[in-house]
């Protein structure tokens, strides 16, 4: 028996809640994925916001690279992009690395090295079309770089980022770009029963288990990565945030009022959206610190948060004469940016006959929301790090 102050529990219930937990964290590992193919709804369509982030952080994964060129000998360059998922942005990562060394090899005069590239997401990611495009993806590459292009191998490593994936200091980089906010699970049992995520109306308790989850998830993160990087590695981080004036919740909050709305149109069943929370969550910087530093295995180099529009500017032939795209084009985009990425899930818990109606509703209240704001900006934050010597 486990006694808690005056609890008593037995054994065998805790077997249970501690099965129930782990059978919770291996359904959202194959559960979860973003949207896959080349469809109307797929993340490859509608990755322009993470792809507007990879580039934002791009001097600061330079800095990063640099710096380790100038202190270890490379011959063979190992780095890993967790949560890589699929479409456009999935190589990205390796066509920056690979610039970013090419350039600081010839400025330092060193021999450009050999690339090896671990492509990381979780089981139900689409790899194939990863696989498919790379033939393609190598020829240009090759076309671009010519001789001076070393060999570059680039390999898949299925599995949650949450557990061990590579063997002990066998990287020298790690890079992840807007996949931390997923947790490794969503608090459970906590009578959030209209809502799919934290609001300003959830109980304190709620909030407490999602910050809770998240200072648990990312030191186990930092742990597991400070294994598998070389002394001296590298690290680049983003991922979505918040600050103490706006909330990113409320993208996430309108999507349990629109399921609310469906179950009082008798659409979806009020059980479901009762045992239902999204396993997100959008720390501030300061909390996002305070794991770091309590964990203890890297420096951090930079931690930095800059506001993300999720609106303008996204596709340059849909602009109107101020730059902007249209109220309606402005909700579709975030809309379809939304049910890329949360679709698998949604459809794990509610059924696929309800989304097309789920995401119609959604975007009707993204287009009030619009309204009230102007602009759906948000902050992401970017952090570097380097693993302790
Ligand atoms: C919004 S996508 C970002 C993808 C890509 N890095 C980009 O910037 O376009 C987030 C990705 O993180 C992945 N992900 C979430 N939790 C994960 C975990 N525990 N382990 C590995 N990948 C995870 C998701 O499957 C998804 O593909």
């Amino acid at each position: 028996m486990l006694q808690f102050d005056h609890i008593v529990i037995p054994q065998h219930q805790r077997r249970q809640t501690f099965r129930k937990r782990r059978n919770i964290m291996e359904r959202q590992q194959v559960v979860l994925h973003m949207n896959h193919g080349m469809g109307d709804n797929s993340y490859a369509h509608n990755s322009i916001i993470q792809n507007k982030v990879m580039r934002e952080a791009k001097p600061i994964v330079e800095e990063n690279i640099m710096r380790l060129h100038t202190i270890i000998p490379i011959h063979c360059f190992k780095v890993a992009d967790l949560g890589c998922s699929s479409g456009p942005n999935a190589l990205q990562l390796v066509s920056s690395v690979i610039d970013i060394v090419d350039t600081t090899t010839s400025n330092l005069n060193l021999e450009p090295p050999v690339f090896q590239f671990f492509l990381n997401d979780l089981f139900g990611n689409d790899f194939n079309s990863i696989f498919k495009s790379l033939p393609q993806f190598l020829e240009s590459l090759q076309e671009n770089k010519g001789h001076k292009f070393g060999p570059c191998f680039i390999n898949a490593t299925p599995g949650t980022f949450y557990k061990r994936l590579f063997p002990n200091d066998s990287l020298h980089f790690i890079h992840s770009s807007f996949s931390l906010h997923w947790l490794s699970q969503a608090p459970k049992d906590l009578g959030n029963k209209e809502n799919v995520h934290l609001t300003r109306t959830s109980s304190p308790a709620m909030h407490k288990a999602y910050g809770e989850q998240f200072q648990k998830d990312f030191k186990l993160f930092l742990k597991l990565r400070s294994q598998e990087l070389v002394p001296g590695g590298g690290m680049v981080l983003t991922l979505i945030g918040r600050d103490k004036t706006r909330e990113i919740r409320t993208s996430w909050s309108l999507l349990g009022t629109t399921l609310n709305d469906m179950v009082l149109a008798n659409l979806i069943e009020a059980t479901k959206l009762e045992s239902f929370n999204l396993p997100l969550y959008d720390p501030t910087i300061e909390e996002a610190k305070e794991v770091i530093e309590d964990e203890g295995s890297f420096t951090l180099q930079r931690l930095e948060s800059f506001a993300l529009d999720w609106g303008a500017n996204i596709n340059e032939d849909v602009v109107d004469n101020n730059n902007k795209l249209d109220l309606n084009m402005k909700a579709e985009v975030t809309t379809k940016f939304v049910r890329a990425a949360l679709e698998p899930v949604l459809i794990a818990q509610f059924g696929e006959q309800v989304m097309d109606e789920l995401f119609r509703r959604y975007k009707n209240k993204i287009v009030q929301l619009i309204m009230e704001v102007d602009i759906l900006e948000f902050p992401t934050l970017i952090m570097s790090l380097i693993k302790n010597v």
